[in-house]
């Protein structure tokens, strides 16, 4: 229980290796926000409906960065601890460089350029 009366935000949260983060935070004590723009709530009620609280978050639009905030310390009342996990990745189709679409190029880099900043300067 190194992290009781901590409060971690979890960005990409949903699923993957950010819900494994989300495991272990609340397994050492933390209360936990599942930030994902896939709906994060439904895992953090199967996680810990007291301590884990899912908000639907895209990390590269800082309206709803900010909202998530928020909302993350509306309901826990602060935040510790930024995991900046979100990010396009496992899902690229592996290609020559020179072939990537630009809109791949742009939601790559909204997400996982922008995306952690937002995080780090909200
Ligand atoms: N899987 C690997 O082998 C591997 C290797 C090295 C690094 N990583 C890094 O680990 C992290 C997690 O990887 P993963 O394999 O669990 O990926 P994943 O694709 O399984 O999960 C990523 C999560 O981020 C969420 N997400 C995507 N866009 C988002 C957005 N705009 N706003 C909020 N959430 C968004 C997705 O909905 C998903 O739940 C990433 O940062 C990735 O770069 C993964």
């Amino acid at each position: 229980m190194r992290l009781a009366g901590t409060v971690a935000v979890i960005t990409g949260g949903a699923a993957g290796i950010g819900l494994a983060y989300g495991r272990r935070f609340l397994a050492e004590g933390a209360r936990v926000v599942l930030a994902d723009v896939a709906d994060p709530v439904a895992a953090a009620l199967e996680l810990a409906p007291e301590r884990a609280y899912g908000v639907r978050t895209d990390v590269s639009d800082m309206a709803s960065v900010r909202a998530m905030v928020h909302a993350a310390v509306a309901r826990f009342g602060r935040i510790d601890v930024l995991v900046n996990n979100a990010a396009v990745f496992a899902t690229l189709k592996p290609q020559p460089f020179d072939e990537i679409p630009e809109a791949e190029w742009d939601r790559v880099m909204a997400v996982n350029v922008k995306g952690t900043a937002l995080l780090l300067t909200t």
